[in-house]
């Protein structure tokens, strides 16, 4: 075995041992197989063909995108069925070099009117959380979602809408590096974990997406519609070490 293969196989036995200990701490005890595109993320076809055809394996690695390079390759998308309900495309807003990452689901109306993400309702709860919550300028973090067209009637975006837009949402994640990702709910949640997690069962514990850690917590939409004491500081608890754990 070569030595890039011998590594690749390490780093996959890492991060499957992490994901039975983050399982295991969850209360898992069994599951079953299923087969769920936006889940399933390493589909063994999908990636022999990426081992088998990955330029690093041979060349030199590809430099990591720019922001505005992934802009400029998702340009006027139609990847999805979600552009034909779109007003516009609504990439992402902030610090290219932000050390502080928020994912949410996806666009709303006010977004999709305007262009940036969290700018409606909930976006101006996630605002004041980070403004005079973490006492830190919005302007400082970067904000994008898991896909980046307003699903019809804000429904939940589908399994094959969320696959399509990954690349992209990945593309993001690599350009800005960000020290911490916050996942906002439990759409964004699952994806960056791999798997469909129950939001309550995930928030407040830590993970890792491509190396970064990753702090699962609720969706600022979900806070609104049950803006209790214990909600709102569980948010607040998810907020502060996520902000301390990118300091660190
Ligand atoms: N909800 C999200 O998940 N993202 C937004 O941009 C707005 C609301």
């Amino acid at each position: 075995m070569d030595a890039a293969l011998t590594a690749e196989v390490r780093s996959l036995l890492a991060s499957a041992r992490a994901t039975l200990k983050e399982l295991a701490e969850e209360g898992v005890e069994q599951f079953e197989r299923r087969s769920d595109a936006a889940f399933d993320l390493h589909p063994r076809a999908e990636a022999q063909a990426a081992l088998e055809s990955d330029p690093a394996r041979s060349q030199p690695a590809r430099a990591v995108r720019t922001l505005d390079e992934v802009r400029l390759e998702l340009g006027e998308c139609t990847r999805c069925p979600l552009s034909e309900g779109r007003k516009q495309i609504v990439f992402g807003d902030g610090n290219p070099d932000a050390e502080l990452m928020f994912i949410g689901e996806g666009p709303g109306e006010e977004e999709d009117l305007r262009g940036l993400p969290f700018v409606g309702r909930a976006g101006e709860l996630l605002t004041q959380m980070i403004e005079r919550g973490l006492e830190i300028p919005r302007s400082e973090v970067y904000i994008c979602n898991i896909v980046k067209c307003r699903p019809p009637k804000n429904r939940t975006p589908h399994p094959d809408e969320i696959a399509t837009c990954k690349p992209f949402l990945d593309g993001q994640i690599d350009a800005v590096r960000p020290r911490t990702i916050v996942a906002l709910g439990r759409p964004a949640t699952s994806l960056l974990l791999g798997r469909d997690v129950a939001i309550s069962r995930v928030r407040g514990t830590w993970h890792e997406y491509r190396g970064i850690p990753l702090m699962p917590t609720f969706h600022p939409a979900f806070l609104l519609r049950q803006y209790t004491d214990a909600n709102r500081s569980a948010v607040w608890e998810d907020l502060k070490a996520a902000l301390a754990r990118s300091r660190q």
